[in-house]
C-alpha cells in the first residue's frame, strides 16, 4: 500500500492530534504517502485532501482538538455521499483510510469497507462507549477535567454546607459521571443506564445531613433522566427538609478540550501506529483497540452492533464508599 489518508470524525476529544501525528509518521516510516482529510466525511465527499509530511504534524502532540477539523455528516449516511467519497479516494489514488472517531464514524467506516475501501478505525470519544476497547482516546483527559472540577466545587460545597449537582457529558453513557464521581468521592452518581428515583436522592441527602456531613456532591451524566434541572427544581422545592441549599454546575464542553493527558497521548500514539500497521499488512474493516494492555483488532461489523455496558462493579463500589 503506497498511499493512505486519515480523517477525524464526530465529536472531538483530547488525543486526536497525537493520533494523527502517529498515523502520519508511521505511514512515512513504511514509505507511504499520507494525506489528511479535512472535516471528516464532509471533506471526503468534497475531496478536501492535504498531503502531510513529518513537519505537518510537528508540535501538535500536546494540543487538544483536531488540526484536520471534524464534523458529523448526514450526507455521508446516503449511498450518493458514500459513492462520491469513494470516487474522491480513487481519483487521488488513495488505497487505505484511517478513521478516528466514535460509533457513528465507525458505521460510516464499515459502509466504506463493504463498498471495497480498505479502512481501519481508531476509537476516540470522551464518552468511552465503544466496545472492544477498554479506553477510547480522550476519555482519560475528560475524566481528569471533570475530576478537577469536582474537587474544586467540593471546596465551596463544604465551606458553605451546600449540595451540588455536577453534570458531566455523556448523552447515552454514564462512564464519565461514574468514574469521575467515584474518583471524586461523590455522595450520589446518576447515570442513564440506571434508574434512580428522586425520592431516593432526597432520602440520601437527608440521611447525609443527619449523619453530620458538611456537603453533598451529586455527579450526574447529561443523559440521566429526568435530568439535572428537574432534579435541582425538585430539591429546591424541598430545601427546608433537606438541610443543604442546592447549586448546579454543568461542566459541558470544557470536558472535550484541553491538552491530552499522558495516558491519552500514549494511547493515541499506539493506536495510530497500529492502525497503519494493520493497513500495511492488508487488514480492513477492523478497529484497533486497547484490551488489557495489548493493542488488538476487532471487526468493525462487531463493534457497531454492540453497546459497551457500564462496569457495574464501579457503581457498586461507589455506593459502598459514599458513606
Ligand atoms: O459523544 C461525545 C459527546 O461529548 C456527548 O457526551 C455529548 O452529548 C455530545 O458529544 C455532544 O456533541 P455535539 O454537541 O458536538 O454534537
Amino acid at each position: 500500500m503506497k498511499r493512505i489518508a486519515v480523517l477525524s470524525s464526530g465529536g472531538d476529544s483530547p488525543g486526536f492530534n497525537p493520533c494523527i501525528r502517529a498515523v502520519v509518521r508511521q505511514g512515512l516510516d513504511y514509505g507511504m504517502d499520507v494525506f489528511g482529510v479535512e472535516r471528516g466525511y464532509i471533506g471526503l465527499i468534497q475531496g478536501r485532501f492535504r498531503q502531510l509530511n513529518a513537519r505537518s504534524v510537528g508540535g501538535i502532540i500536546g494540543r487538544g482538538g483536531t488540526f484536520l477539523g471534524t464534523a458529523r455528516s448526514e450526507e455521508f449516511k446516503t449511498a450518493l455521499g458514500q459513492r462520491e467519497a469513494i470516487r474522491n479516494l480513487n481519483v487521488n489514488g488513495i488505497e487505505g483510510l484511517v478513521v478516528i472517531g466514535g460509533d457513528g464514524s465507525f458505521r460510516g467506516a464499515q459502509a466504506l469497507h463493504e463498498r471495497g475501501v480498505k479502512v481501519v478505525g481508531i476509537p476516540g470519544t470522551i464518552d468511552n462507549d465503544i466496545p472492544y476497547t477498554d479506553m477510547s482516546i480522550g476519555a482519560d483527559t475528560a475524566l481528569n477535567t471533570a475530576l478537577d472540577a469536582i474537587d474544586k466545587i467540593k471546596d465551596t460545597a463544604s465551606s458553605h454546607r451546600r449540595a451540588f449537582i455536577i453534570e458531566t457529558m455523556g448523552h447515552e453513557s454514564g462512564y464519565l459521571a461514574l468514574i469521575a464521581g467515584l474518583a471524586g468521592g461523590a455522595e450520589i452518581i446518576l447515570v442513564p443506564e440506571i434508574e434512580t428515583k428522586l425520592e431516593t436522592i432526597v432520602a440520601d441527602l437527608q440521611d447525609s445531613y443527619t449523619r453530620g456531613k458538611n456537603h453533598f456532591i451529586i455527579v450526574a451524566a447529561e443523559g440521566w433522566k429526568p435530568g439535572t434541572q428537574a432534579l435541582a427544581s425538585h430539591l429546591r422545592e424541598r430545601q427546608e427538609e433537606l438541610g443543604f441549599p442546592v447549586r448546579v454546575t454543568v461542566l459541558g464542553y470544557v470536558q472535550r478540550g484541553g491538552s491530552p493527558s499522558a495516558f491519552d497521548r500514549l494511547l493515541a500514539t499506539r493506536l495510530g501506529a497500529a492502525a497503519v500497521a494493520a493497513l500495511h499488512s492488508g487488514e480492513s474493516g477492523v478497529m484497533v483497540g486497547l484490551i488489557g494492555n495489548k493493542i488488538q483488532t476487532t471487526l468493525l461489523s462487531k463493534v457497531v452492533k454492540q453497546n459497551k455496558s457500564l462496569d457495574m462493579s464501579f457503581y457498586e463500589l461507589a455506593k459502598v464508599l459514599e458513606k
